[in-house]
């Protein structure tokens, strides 16, 4: 493969190139398998810094960041919201000063608001890592979800994927299939009108029922959390409506079994509303090893980009 050219952020996956995308998810494979090791540790980012920065709850992708960031070796330290003086009114372009001051290598960002870490990039020499802006984009959520499905499908060019849920809030949606997108896979969505956005991405098939999906033949189901705390007004009539309609229970797990389809999920996973507890159990679920990826791939992403600060 040739040199890429140095990158300093991850903001999102559209920017990507393909030969971007398929360094760190070939990078990605000896970082998992460092994992099967006693010693999980590599010294790459010894003596580099890293600082995850979460204004917005999570346990999933910050811990995995901090996992990823450990095993390289580097220095972490994590940013949360309560403990700051975010709380106290600070402005964003004042915490990145401060954060600047700071000379961290790496941050890593996650704010309820799109664009933030776009705007974090250009102030700071450290190389920016989004971990989930508003509506907006999650890609290192994308590129592991990638790595999770062309582990099963080496051959995964023209394979099928839906999703199913709330798209519209879905940072998730927007960037997973724009990756699927880029790879060649195919991507169908199936969730409630008023949350499947209307144009955003014409290269998505458009279901109505889960029957139509089936029918369809995809290779892997990817479900998503209803995400109640982005909701402003009520998007479908009740939760016990919602499970009925878009939730795998056990005849849509028939179906799977009868396709072969595999089940996604990004987590947090709210049972009993998109899935069952049964369904959590299917000997087709990829949810941990999306887990266990996720943690090889941020590892990737951390070798690969270069912070400005590397030039001191
Ligand atoms: C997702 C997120 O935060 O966007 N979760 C995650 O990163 N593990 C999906 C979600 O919150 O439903």
């Amino acid at each position: 493969m040739s040199e890429l050219k140095p990158r300093k952020d991850l903001l999102d996956i559209e920017s990507l190139s393909l030969e971007e995308i398929e360094y760190v998810l070939e990078n990605a494979v000896p970082f998992k398998q460092l994992f099967q090791r006693s010693v999980k540790k590599v010294p790459t980012l010894r003596g580099k810094t890293v600082l995850n920065l979460f204004y917005e709850p999570s346990t999933r992708t910050s811990s995995s960041f901090e996992v990823a960031a450990n095993r390289m070796s580097a220095d972490v330290t994590n940013f949360t919201v309560s403990a700051s003086s975010i709380v106290k009114g600070e402005s964003l372009l004042d915490t990145i000063e401060t954060l600047q001051a700071m000379r961290s290598d790496y941050i890593v960002i996650r704010h309820k608001a799109a664009g933030v870490p776009g705007i974090v990039a250009q102030h700071t020499r450290a190389s920016v890592l989004n971990a989930g802006d508003g509506y907006h984009a999650h890609p290192t959520q994308a590129l592991l979800d990638a790595m999770t499905f062309r582990e099963v499908y080496p051959d995964f060019a023209g394979r099928k994927v839906a999703i199913v849920g709330d798209i519209l809030h879905s940072r998730v949606a927007r960037s997973t299939s724009t990756l699927f997108h880029k790879l060649g896979i195919e991507v169908g969505v199936l969730g409630p009108g008023s949350l499947i956005p209307e144009g955003r991405h014409d290269f998505m098939t458009r279901f109505r029922t889960w029957d139509e999906v089936f029918d369809w033949g995809p290779d892997a189901v990817y479900l998503l959390r209803v995400q109640m705390e982005r909701q402003e007004g009520q998007f479908f009539p009740s939760i016990a409506e919602y499970h009925k309609m878009y939730g795998m229970n056990s005849d849509r797990l028939v179906r799977m079994r009868e396709l072969g389809a595999y089940l996604m999920h990004p987590g947090p996973v709210n049972r009993g509303v998109e899935v069952t507890d049964e369904a959590m159990g299917y000997e087709k679920s990829l949810i941990s090893t999306q887990v266990e990826n996720g943690i090889a791939v941020r590892m990737a992403v951390l070798h690969w980009l270069k912070p400005e600060t590397q030039k001191d």
